[in-house]
């Protein structure tokens, strides 16, 4: 029997620091590797190129999840809502596969942004809800206050930050886990252990880290803007691990976080 697949592609294009041609570029040719899932976020000042790429690709609409972001300046219910509808038009989609809330922070109030997150969600303007950088407690909270499923969590993770607390949570609750800077932007790379389990593969400690998380259920959303890099990350797919070097990679004892700011709720 073929493999189901998921309604989300376990592996994404990120797409944050690319802007302009580049990102318009990477998109396409990510795209026409096989990419079938890309995601952006309005800080990223790219939707409109990220959406060129998908325009200028000969891929169907139907066939692609897009995910985008509000930042927390824009969480009021006024803000959730025409920003909803900015993000459309800059990525010329009728419609938005996952939209986030990309930092509980600033404007974020639970109540009223996911009251218009509930809107959208029944207007079919978003497919689905997601937030980013939550911790299990603003999950909670959250859930009480959305009709809405929360459908994605994006946290960062990867072997050097594996996520155990949060990912557990997603799994008691249906939330897919979305890991964001899913290779370290690639200090995965200076590490003896995912070195040596590389080696097993003829891979590289990028690929490994990428087929550490889908082993293990996690969507990975890598940044790439360069052809070799977006090929090799797609094919970490095809990479399955076996059992002891999972076991290896699981029991890597560190907590290499590298993405933090003075608003983050942990
Ligand atoms: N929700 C949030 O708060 C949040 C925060 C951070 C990131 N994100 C999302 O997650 C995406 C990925 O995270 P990230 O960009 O921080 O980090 P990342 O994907 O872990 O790493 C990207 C870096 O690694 C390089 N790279 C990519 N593939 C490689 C490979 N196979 N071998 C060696 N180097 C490689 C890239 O350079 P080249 O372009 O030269 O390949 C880039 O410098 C972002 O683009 C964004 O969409 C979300």
């Amino acid at each position: 029997m073929e493999e189901q697949q998921p309604e989300m592609p376990r592996l994404g294009l990120g797409t944050y620091g690319m802007k302009g041609d580049e990102a318009t570029q990477a998109v396409e040719t990510a795209l026409d590797i096989g990419y079938r899932h890309i995601d952006t976020a309005q800080h990223y000042d790219n939707e409109d190129a990220v959406g060129a790429g998908i325009a200028q690709s000969a891929v169907p609409r139907d066939e692609l999840f897009v995910a985008t972001k509000l930042w927390p300046d824009k969480l009021g219910y006024d803000d959730v809502l025409s920003g909803a509808q900015e993000s459309l038009d800059r990525l010329s989609l009728d419609s938005l596969d996952l939209l986030y809330v990309h930092w509980p922070a600033g404007e974020y109030d639970p109540e009223a942004t996911l009251a218009a997150f509930d809107e959208l969600y029944e207007a079919g303007s978003i497919e689905h809800v997601g937030v980013s950088n939550f911790t299990t407690d603003l999950l909670d909270e959250a859930r009480e206050h959305l009709d809405a499923p929360i459908f994605a969590h994006q946290v960062e993770c990867h072997p050097l930050l594996q996520q155990q607390n949060l990912r557990i949570y997603g799994a008691g609750h249906d939330i897919e886990l979305v890991a964001y800077s899913p290779i370290a932007r690639n200090e995965v790379a200076n590490n003896s252990d995912i070195e040596a389990v590389a080696e097993n593969y003829d891979a590289t400690p990028a690929q490994i880290s990428l087929a550490w998380l889908r082993a293990n259920g996690i969507t990975a959303i890598p940044k790439s803007s360069n052809e070799q890099h977006l090929r090799a990350n797609f094919e970490s797919q095809f990479i399955e691990l076996t059992t002891a070097d999972k076991e290896r990679l699981d029991g890597l004892d560190v907590e290499n976080r590298l993405i933090d700011s003075d608003f983050a709720p942990w």
